[in-house]
C-alpha cells in the first residue's frame, strides 16, 4: 500500500469516527463542516466538542482543502449553545474542564492555518456564537438571532466568549451582550461588527463559498502569515505585533509565491502561487 492510500485509509478511519458531523469537501477545495444535531439544535455535548477539535486538525492537514466553512444542520440553527441538559449534571471541577476542552477547541479553530468561516442561520447563542467568534470571518443570514444568554441560567459564557466578544466589538458591546443575555438580529450583530457580512437566507451558502474562494486565490502563505500575525497580534502590545508583522513580512520575501504574485503584476497577468 502507498503512504498516500494510508493516510486516506486513516482519514476514512477519522471520518467515521465523527458520528456528529458531516463534512463536505467539494471540487474548488471548500470544506463544510456542519454540526449535525438537529434535534438539540445542534448543541455542543463534550463528545461534538471533541470531534470538531479533531475534523478541525484533520482538515487543517489535508492538502486538498484551501478553506472551511463551519455551520449548523437544519435552517433554525447553527448551534444553540452547550448543551445544556450535558451541563447540569457536571459539578465544579467537570464544569472547569468542560470550558477549558471548549476553549482548547476553539483556540485550535482560531489557529487553523486555513481560512476558517462561520455560517450562521438561525440561532447563534451562547456556545455557538463562541464557536462562531473563534473562526476568522462571520457570515449571518438575516434570519439569525446571536447573543450569550448564559447569565440567563445562572452562568457566564466558558468558551472564551468573555474574551473574544470584548476583543472583536469592543468593552461596551461585550458588557451589553453578556450582561443582558439578550439575543440580537443579524442586523444589529453586523452594526457592532460582530460578524463580517448579512444576507438573504437563501444567498448565504454562495455569499461564504465566494468570500472563501476569494482568499483561497491568494497567495495560501501570505494568508496563513496573515491569519497568524493577527491572531498573535491580538496577544501583544502594539511594538511586540509589529516585530512580528516585520518578521512575516521578512519572510515572505523567501517565498516563491511572493515572487510570482510580483512578477505577475508587474506582467499584468494573474498570478499562478503554487503555496510555498
Ligand atoms: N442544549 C441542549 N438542548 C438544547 C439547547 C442547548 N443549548 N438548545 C436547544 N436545545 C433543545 C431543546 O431542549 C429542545 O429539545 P426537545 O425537543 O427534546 O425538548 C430542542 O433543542 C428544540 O429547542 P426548543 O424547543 O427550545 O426550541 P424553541 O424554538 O422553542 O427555542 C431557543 C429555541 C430559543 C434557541 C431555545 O432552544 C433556547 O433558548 N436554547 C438554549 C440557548 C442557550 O441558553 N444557550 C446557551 C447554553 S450555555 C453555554 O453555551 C455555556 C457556554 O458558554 C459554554
Amino acid at each position: 500500500m502507498s503512504s498516500a492510500e494510508e493516510v486516506d485509509d486513516l482519514v476514512e478511519e477519522v471520518e467515521y469516527a465523527w458520528p456528529d458531523l458531516q463534512v463536505d469537501v467539494d471540487e474548488d477545495g471548500i470544506a463544510k463542516l456542519v454540526v449535525n444535531r438537529p434535534d438539540a439544535l445542534n448543541a455542543l455535548n463534550a463528545e461534538v466538542v471533541g470531534q470538531l477539535r479533531a475534523a478541525i486538525e484533520e482538515l487543517a492537514l489535508d492538502d486538498a482543502v484551501r478553506a472551511i466553512v463551519v455551520t449548523g444542520s437544519g435552517e433554525k440553527a447553527f448551534v444553540a449553545g452547550a448543551d445544556i441538559a450535558e451541563m447540569s449534571e457536571y459539578d465544579a471541577l467537570e464544569a472547569r474542564s468542560f470550558s477549558h476542552f471548549g476553549q482548547d477547541m476553539l483556540s485550535a479553530i482560531e489557529a487553523c492555518p486555513k481560512l476558517v468561516v462561520a455560517m450562521i442561520q438561525g440561532y447563534a447563542l451562547g456556545g455557538g456564537l463562541e464557536l462562531a467568534l473563534a473562526c476568522h470571518l462571520r457570515v449571518a443570514s438575516t434570519s439569525a438571532q446571536l447573543g450569550l444568554p448564559e447569565v440567563g441560567l445562572g452562568l457566564i459564557p466558558g468558551f472564551g466568549g468573555t474574551q473574544r466578544l470584548l476583543r472583536i466589538a469592543g468593552p461596551s458591546v461585550a458588557r451589553e451582550w453578556i450582561l443582558t443575555g439578550d439575543q440580537f438580529p443579524a442586523s444589529e450583530a453586523l452594526r457592532v461588527g460582530v460578524v463580517n457580512r448579512v444576507v438573504e437566507p437563501e444567498a448565504l451558502w454562495d455569499e461564504v463559498r465566494g468570500l472563501a474562494l476569494k482568499v483561497a486565490s491568494r497567495g495560501p502563505v501570505a494568508v496563513q502569515a496573515a491569519l497568524e500575525t493577527i491572531r498573535r497580534g491580538l496577544e501583544v502590545g502594539q511594538s511586540e505585533g509589529e516585530s512580528l508583522e516585520a518578521d512575516s513580512f521578512g519572510m515572505m520575501f523567501s517565498t516563491r509565491d511572493m515572487k510570482e504574485g510580483v512578477q505577475a503584476f508587474l506582467e499584468k497577468r494573474k498570478p499562478e502561487f503554487e503555496g510555498h
